[in-house]
């Protein structure tokens, strides 16, 4: 991909997260309490202890950076970062609200991290790296600014077939929104396949390389609405400006298809996510 190519899907991405930074930040500790189940994993396979140096890429509203600066306690510190101010200052304001004293704050892009060589112990990423157009290159950033010997975690969606959610929410906004699930460079799925991490680690240059599979098989209540939540994130400002009549027939659609995954009384749903983890 051109340089030019590279710049203008960057700049797509960021106008496409400025869009949703308000849904984000007014769901931030309903999302933190929810996806409590990927954190676990993804800091223990980055090595994240008391006393690390830990750099958190794109960390958005807050996690997994605010739980890791609990973690590293008072000796260590989290550098929370991300491309998009108006994301990076949710987790500033998080932090602040929560008290947190040992993290810092540094909007950029993963493929350009302003940070010298060998800085960090632990380099960590939530459901980000799907977003960039050079993950090779972002990995290699990561890999540069590691410490030898130390680990860098990512954690990504797996397939959309996997992810009853995803599949969901697209079908949904094809058939009546007309929305293209592809728009503004959103393919949360598309780094999903078994072994697609492997390689990116391995090009960008990494000693030692392996993915984790982490799936999950939540039941929910139909009559909670849960979708509401997961359709403000998907279109953020764009929801607003839509009119009810367009917003009901979304919400409809949106129940009707989550009937047909019923199992007694509850929506039985499928999550797949995959941590790939590199060492230095
Ligand atoms: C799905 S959110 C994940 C946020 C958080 N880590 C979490 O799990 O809740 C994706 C984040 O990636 C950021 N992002 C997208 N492209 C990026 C890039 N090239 N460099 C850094 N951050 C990026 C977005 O601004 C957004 O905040």
């Amino acid at each position: 991909m051109s340089q030019s190519e590279a710049a203008r899907q960057q700049q797509e991405t960021r106008q496409n997260w400025i869009l949703r930074a308000g849904a984000w930040n007014e769901q931030a500790d309903h999302l933190a309490r929810l996806a409590r189940g990927l954190n676990e994993p993804l800091i223990a396979a980055a090595g994240v202890a008391p006393g690390r140096h830990v750099l958190d890429i794109a960390s958005g509203v807050g996690e997994p950076a605010i739980s890791m600066a609990a973690l590293v306690g008072p000796e260590g510190t989290v550098t929370a970062t991300d491309l998009v101010a108006e994301m990076l200052a949710g987790t500033e304001r998080r932090a602040k609200d929560q008290g947190v004293t040992n993290m810092a704050f540094q909007v950029t892009p993963m493929e350009e991290l302003p940070f010298d060589d060998d800085s960090f112990d632990a380099v960590t990423c939530r459901l980000g790296l799907m977003y960039t157009p050079s993950p090779e290159r972002a990995l290699g950033q990561a890999r540069r600014v590691l410490r030898p010997g130390a680990r860098a975690a990512f954690l990504v969606w797996g397939p959309k077939a996997d992810n009853s959610q995803f599949g969901i929410v697209d079908r949904v906004l094809g058939e009546v929104a007309g929305i293209d699930p592809h728009e503004g460079a959103f393919t949360p799925t598309r780094l999903g396949d078994d072994g697609a991490l492997n390689k990116i680690f391995q090009a960008a240059g990494f000693s030692a390389w392996e993915e984790q599979e982490l799936r999950f098989s939540p039941r929910v209540d139909l009559d909670s609405n849960f979708w509401r939540p997961q359709l403000a994130l998907r279109l953020g400002a764009r929801l607003g400006e839509m009119d009810d009549g367009e917003r009901q027939r979304i919400d409809d659609a949106m129940r009707q298809a989550y009937v047909e995954l019923l199992d007694g009384d509850r929506v039985q749903l499928r999550v797949h996510a995959r941590i790939g983890v590199g060492t230095v």
